[in-house]
């Protein structure tokens, strides 16, 4: 009672200050949090601490170093570029390429796929367990890749274990693994446009990896999942709009949700790259949007069809009254 009464007071009496004070609270503890105990749990992880410093000069870089100066003596013009791209990659993208993604933003840390004592400070007790990718052993062995997302990416794994890709990678065939399309190490997801020069490296007409035509059919299955995004937008403002006139909108929601739940799935299911399959549920989430739509009252937007057909109507019509007269003419 007294902490309402008390509350209620202030918030009568100077509620601006009052609710200014708890936002300053909440971002302070928010900074707070976000200097002190974010960083501390990830300050215990060795393969970081370690690893930011890793940049300029390991072995590797320190060779290419070597024959950027060669060239450069010999004047050859090409020599920083030519190198600049293996040198990045070598030496220091793999941390730096780590902090920009989500997984460094969720505390996912290079154990977590590569394995190894996060505890240790020396490099040697740290990386127990760790092979070159290039090792059938290794975590991250192109093979071994879907098992290690699927620790945490189980649906993903699922879907991607009944998909042609995953039957040839098992075949020891030329197929994609979850980084050939998730580049380590930002992992992040694919825009369309970068799709055709990546499906485009098998599904070629050379390497005849059927079907070829999947880069385009890829495109478009994720383009019309974009439409579905955008009648569900609609079918949400047509709804607030029904709710503010008062209408029974309850049918409208069932079948709004019936399309959301679509589009949640769509990323997941995917990954069985059963493009049909992935087609055939696009167009049953538009059905709903669609439908929840006209539920909540909104006029669809088939009308502009009616007036093309009558345009073909009235075309055909002339067409028909044209060629009559010149026959009889004829005749
Ligand atoms: C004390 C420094 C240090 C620590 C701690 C450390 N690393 Fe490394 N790591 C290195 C160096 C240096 C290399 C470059 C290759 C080499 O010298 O072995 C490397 C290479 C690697 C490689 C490439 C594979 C290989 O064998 O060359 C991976 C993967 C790796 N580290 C992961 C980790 C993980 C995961 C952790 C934490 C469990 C970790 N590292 C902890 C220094 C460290
Ligand atoms: C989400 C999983 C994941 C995380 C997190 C991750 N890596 Fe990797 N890493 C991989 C995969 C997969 C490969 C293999 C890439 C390839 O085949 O080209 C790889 C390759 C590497 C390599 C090249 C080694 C080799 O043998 O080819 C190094 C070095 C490396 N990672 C270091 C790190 C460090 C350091 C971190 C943390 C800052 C980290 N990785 C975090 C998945 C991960
Ligand atoms: C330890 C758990 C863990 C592992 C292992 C892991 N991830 Fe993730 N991953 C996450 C979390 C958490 C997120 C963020 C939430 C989400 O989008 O599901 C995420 C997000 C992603 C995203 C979405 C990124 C974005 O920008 O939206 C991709 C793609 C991804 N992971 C790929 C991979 C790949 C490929 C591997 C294996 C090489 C892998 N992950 C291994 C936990 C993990
Ligand atoms: C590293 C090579 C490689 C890459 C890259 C690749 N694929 Fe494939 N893809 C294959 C192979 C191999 C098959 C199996 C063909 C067969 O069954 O004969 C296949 C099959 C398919 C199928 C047919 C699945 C089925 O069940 O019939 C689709 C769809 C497909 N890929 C889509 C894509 C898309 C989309 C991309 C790009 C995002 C892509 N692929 C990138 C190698 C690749
Ligand atoms: C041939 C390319 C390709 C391969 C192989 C692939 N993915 Fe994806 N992945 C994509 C594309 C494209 C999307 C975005 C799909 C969408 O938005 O509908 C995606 C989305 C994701 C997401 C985000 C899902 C979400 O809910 O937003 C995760 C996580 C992910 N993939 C993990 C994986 C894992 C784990 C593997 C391996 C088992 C894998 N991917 C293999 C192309 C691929």
């Amino acid at each position: 009672m007294k902490f309402k009464y008390r509350f209620g007071h202030c918030k009568g009496k100077n509620g601006d200050s009052m609710t200014f004070r708890k936002t300053v609270i909440l971002i302070c503890s928010l900074l707070i949090f976000a200097m002190f105990i974010l960083p501390e749990a990830l300050a215990e992880n060795s393969c970081l601490d370690c690893h930011e410093k890793l940049t300029v000069f390991n072995e590797t870089e320190k060779l290419f170093n070597d024959i950027r100066v060669k060239h450069m003596t010999r004047d050859v013009s090409c020599s920083v570029e030519c190198h600049a791209n293996t040198l990045d990659k070598i030496a220091k993208s793999n941390y730096e390429q780590w902090t920009k993604s989500k997984h460094a933003l969720l505390g996912v840390t290079c154990d977590k796929c590569h394995g190894g004592d996060a505890g240790s400070g020396v490099k040697e007790t740290a990386h127990t367990g760790i092979y070159r990718s290039s090792d059938a052993r290794s975590s991250v062995y192109y093979r071994n890749v879907p098992e290690t997302c699927g620790k945490c990416h189980a649906d993903e794994l699922k879907n991607f274990k009944n998909s042609a890709h995953f039957q040839k990678l098992e075949a020891l065939k030329q197929a994609p693994t979850c980084n050939t399309c998730h580049v380590s190490h930002e992992f992040n997801i694919l825009d369309i446009k970068e799709f055709h020069g990546l499906c485009n490296n098998c599904h070629n007409s050379e390497m005849r990896i059927a079907p070829s035509d999947a880069p385009d059919k890829a495109i478009l299955a994720l383009q019309n999942a974009d439409k579905l995004k955008s009648e569900i937008k609609k079918a949400q403002d047509a709804i607030t709009q029904a709710k503010k006139e008062g209408l029974d909108v309850s049918v409208a929601r069932d079948e709004l949700s019936k399309a959301e739940s679509i589009r949640d799935n769509l990323p997941v299911i995917w990954h069985s790259f059963d493009l049909p399959s992935f087609e055939k549920l696009i167009t049953d989430g538009l059905n709903a949007a669609r439908q929840s739509q006209k539920e909540a009252g909104m006029q669809t937007a088939e009308a502009p069809s009616t007036p093309g057909f009558g345009i073909i109507l009235s075309l055909a019509g002339f067409s028909i009254i044209y060629v009559s007269i010149i026959y009889s003419r004829r005749k």
